[in-house]
This record gives C-alpha cells, structure tokens and sequence, in this order.
C-alpha cells in the first residue's frame, strides 16, 4: 500500500528511488538513522502530518526548503508510506511505524518550523 502512497504524494520531489536531489529535495536512504535516534519516530511522523521548513544538513547537504503537510491521509496511510520509505530505500529493520502512532502525533498542530526543532541530532 505504500508505494501507491509514495508515487502518489512523494516522488515528485524525492524521486522514484528516494535519492531526491542534492541541494533540493534530501534524500530519504539515510533514515534508519533518524528512525532509530530518540525520538526519530515522532519526527518522521511529524514531517509527514506538518510539513518541514527551515535549514538541515543531510549526508553532508543542506537544504533550506519547504515540504508540505499531508494532513489529509488517514492515519493507517502515513504509517504505510513511511514504512515503505523506511524498508524500500532506507534498508530499516525497525519496527513498522503504526496508525496508533499517527494518531497519536496528529493531536499537536506543530508548525513546519516546530517539526524542524524536533529533528534527532542526525547528520
Ligand atoms: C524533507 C518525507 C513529500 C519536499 C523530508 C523528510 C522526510 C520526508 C522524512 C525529512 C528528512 C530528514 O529530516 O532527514 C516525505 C514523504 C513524502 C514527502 C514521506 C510524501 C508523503 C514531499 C514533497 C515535497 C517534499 C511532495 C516537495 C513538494 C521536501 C523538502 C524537504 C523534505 C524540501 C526538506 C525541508 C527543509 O529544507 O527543511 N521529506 N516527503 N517532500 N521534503 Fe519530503
């Protein structure tokens, strides 16, 4: 179900294969180090549900964009296309990102800004 999802909502920016482009749109290879920091779930979650804006160094890059917010999929639909991001691109073996735990983040209303502030210290 995710990869209709990533087709769908995701590759237009970060690529078919989740490499993005460099400077542009981050790649999503690298996030089984964001999965696994403390409290890299709740981000990736986060990002997904707000948005992301604001300065970040990935694999040695920086972007200074604006992702935005998907809102508008069911809970069970942000965990399906980041753990098809996470198996498919990022070779994770963490453990699926659940609905309960869309649910549970989507009580917030964070800013792209505030989504930013609570990124795991992952380079
Ligand atoms: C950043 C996932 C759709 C543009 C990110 C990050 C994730 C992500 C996890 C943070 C990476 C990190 O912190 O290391 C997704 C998923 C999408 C999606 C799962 C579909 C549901 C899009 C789309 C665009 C986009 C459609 C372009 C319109 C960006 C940009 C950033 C970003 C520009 C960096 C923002 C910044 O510079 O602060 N994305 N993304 N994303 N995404 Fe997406």
């Amino acid at each position: 179900p995710g990869a209709k999802l990533y087709s769908a909502h995701c590759q237009s920016c970060h690529q078919a294969n989740g490499q993005g482009i460099p400077g542009v749109f981050p790649p999503l290879t690298h996030l089984d180090k964001v999965v696994q920091a403390k409290g890299g779930r709740e981000y990736l979650i986060r990002v997904v549900l707000y948005g992301l804006q604001g300065p970040l160094t990935v694999e040695g890059k920086t972007y200074n964009g604006v992702m935005p917010p998907f809102r508008q999929l069911k809970d069970q639909e942000v965990a399906d296309v980041l753990n098809y991001v996470l198996t498919t691109f990022a070779k994770s073996k963490a453990k699926p990102i659940t609905a309960a735990e869309v649910k549970a983040a989507r009580a917030k209303a964070l800013s792209p800004q505030d989504v930013l502030k609570s990124r795991p210290p992952v380079k």
